[in-house]
């Protein structure tokens, strides 16, 4: 990518990620309704911590390429960061990853203990739905149940919750590619693709756009979880701001333990073509979307 793309996409996403982070608090209000103290300062802990806000910038952004201001779509996009939220909450527990370190501080558990991090996912969860429906205005309402659908697909048994037990109950599979493939399309390109397709669906109703969207989406995420696998054992806790080593150290089935670096990384780099070929002619080459593929392949966190 030349230096004036790269730039371009750069401040695109930093744009992206003040938009959410100022929504996240403009918002806080509303989601503090109610909540025992103890239960919202959890939750917003670990929502507010940071993150590269990935999920909500591609559903933003794919609503905009479909009609919609982004300001319609933001609740869209925050109900899909409050699940991403409660994902990362859930896979850091000692029962699962067992990591004390998210989003370059301590994990949830870590800070609050195991039992308001549980509850703090399941809440953030049950929030990421409610939290759309309320708050979407000026959206078709058969928009906003296509989304809605899509979106609660992608949480459940084939989607996120599917993949993490496939991840954590992976004994028997040592170097099988298509089950690594197969759990890092559910724990991971589910919600991408959710993320995209909601936004999208927030505008348009076109199922061979709709097609197109999805197959963009499944490879951005594919792509999206090698490097994430190749970053563990590449990477800096800095860098990363979470524990590098975690696959190894848990014995975790990943591209890298089936690939190796090296193909795992040449794996990336075709799905994020192929992300790209899913949009081509419907999008300009330089359009953001069109460029983040590349951008997130060569991510270092
Ligand atoms: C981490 O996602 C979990 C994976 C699916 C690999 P991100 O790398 O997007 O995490 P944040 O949101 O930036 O913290
Ligand atoms: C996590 O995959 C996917 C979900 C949180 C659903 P990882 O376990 O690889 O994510 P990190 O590396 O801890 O962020
Ligand atoms: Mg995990
Ligand atoms: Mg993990
Ligand atoms: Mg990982």
């Amino acid at each position: 990518m030349n230096e004036a793309r790269l730039k371009a996409v750069k401040e695109k996403f930093a744009a992206g990620c003040a938009l959410i982070d100022g929504y996240i608090a403009d918002t806080a209000g509303l989601r503090a309704e109610k909540a025992p103290p103890k239960l919202f300062e959890s939750m917003e802990y670990s929502l507010r911590a940071g993150g590269k806000r990935l999920r909500p910038i591609l559903c933003l952004a794919a609503a905009e390429r479909c009609g919609v201001a982004a300001e319609n779509a933001l609740p869209m996009a925050l109900g899909i960061e409050m699940l991403h939220t409660a994902t990362l909450i859930h896979d850091d527990l000692p029962c699962m990853d067992d990591d004390d370190m998210r989003r370059g501080k301590p994990s949830n558990h870590a800070l609050f203990g195991e039992t308001l991090a549980v509850l703090a996912g399941d809440a953030l969860l049950a929030q990421s739905l409610e939290f759309p429906m309320a708050q979407l205005k000026n959206i078709p309402a058969q928009n906003v149940l296509r989304a809605m659908r899509i979106f609660a697909g992608a949480i459940g048994p084939a989607g996120v919750c599917g993949g993490q037990v496939l991840d954590m109950f992976a004994e028997g599979t040592e170097g099988d590619p298509h089950y690594v493939r197969r759990v890092a399309a559910l724990k991971t390109g589910a919600l991408i693709e959710a993320a995209v397709l909601t936004g999208a669906s927030l505008g348009c109703a076109d199922e061979a756009v709709l097609k197109r969207y999805g197959d963009y989406a499944r490879h951005l995420g594919s792509a999206f979880q090698i490097v994430d696998d190749i970053l563990d054992v590449t990477s800096t806790a800095e860098e990363l701001g979470k524990t590098p080593g975690k696959d190894e150290e848990q014995g975790k089935l990943t591209h890298v333990t089936v690939y190796g670096v090296k193909a795992a990384g040449e794996m990336a780099e075709k799905e994020s073509a192929a992300a790209k070929e899913a949009l081509a002619g419907l999008l300009e080459e330089d359009d953001f979307l069109m460029l983040l593929p590349d951008y997130l392949v060569h991510r270092t966190c």
